[in-house]
């Protein structure tokens, strides 16, 4: 694997080639992740869920955000890095910018935020710094209080539009990629055929630029996982091995399939 940026991204999806990304916390992993050859990682937020043990994302800080973001950026040399910003961490532009600079100190390439258009303004900013910025849309677990609790997003017209009108909204205002959690494939499908930018599905169906899943998850480690999630642990000899399966069946359109999918 050769040094991953954006361009390499962006051109992968003109290509109709996917990519596969998975999160990870520390150096261990990320170098098993490199040598696997899965070209994203994401320092996700979802450390508050699986390496703290907390319920929800909420609780989680800029500082161990930046803590896990430096682990990883040593553990590897090739992949994008891309760090979540927590909850309450990007409320306002200024601040946003400011915490988005710590990560990127702490080795990330690239900030995830989750939310619709009223992130523009933020957008503009981060990249005027230099700071490219992912986007999440539809199942955005900071806001599992105001979604009350984690479940599909864009189900029925009017909610689908408006994550569509959401997802233009923020390419406009200069997104690099855009994660999709929990929406249906079809949704999932217009949405990465409508946008430029990458668009990296978690449980949106097979139709994405691009999968993203939880490490723990994908490992077999999690107790009670969701319908998307596929054991990569099972029939592998080790980490690596089931790392290398699931970078292959990303790449290979074999994951995921219909039963891993919301219509
Ligand atoms: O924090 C995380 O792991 C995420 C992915 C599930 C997309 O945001
Ligand atoms: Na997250």
């Amino acid at each position: 694997m050769s040094k991953v940026n954006i361009l390499k991204l962006l051109s992968k999806k003109q290509q109709q080639e996917k990519f596969a990304m998975v999160t990870c916390y520390d150096a261990s992993f990320a170098k098993l992740v490199e040598k696997a050859g899965i070209e994203t990682i994401l320092v996700g937020d979802s450390l508050g869920m699986v390496l703290q043990g907390r319920d929800s994302t909420l609780a989680v800080t800029i500082d161990d955000m930046a803590y896990h973001t430096a682990s990883v950026a040593r553990g590897c040399q090739q992949p994008l890095i891309i760090s979540d910003m927590p909850f309450g961490s990007y409320n306002h532009p200024q601040q946003c910018a400011d915490n988005a600079a710590t990560l990127m100190r702490a080795g990330a390439h690239m900030v995830k935020i989750e939310g619709g258009s009223w992130l523009a303004e933020s957008i503009c900013l981060l990249n005027q710094a230099g700071i490219p910025v992912c986007c999440h849309l539809g199942l955005t677990p900071q806001s599992v209080n105001v979604l009350g609790g984690y479940r599909v997003q864009g189900r029925d017209d009017s909610q689908a539009k408006a994550i569509l009108n959401d997802a233009i909204a923020l390419e406009a205002a200069g997104a690099a990629m855009l994660v999709l959690e929990c929406v249906p494939r079809q949704l999932a499908a217009e949405i990465s055929s409508t946008l430029k930018i990458p668009v990296v599905g978690i449980g949106a169906g097979c139709d994405t630029d691009a999968q993203v899943l939880v490490l723990h998850d994908l490992l077999g480690i999690t107790e009670k996982t969701a319908r998307f999630v596929r054991n990569f642990a099972e029939g592998s000899n080790s980490i690596e091995d089931a790392l290398k399966r699931y970078n292959s069946a990303v790449l290979d359109g074999s994951f995921p399939t219909d039963e891993h999918s919301f219509n």
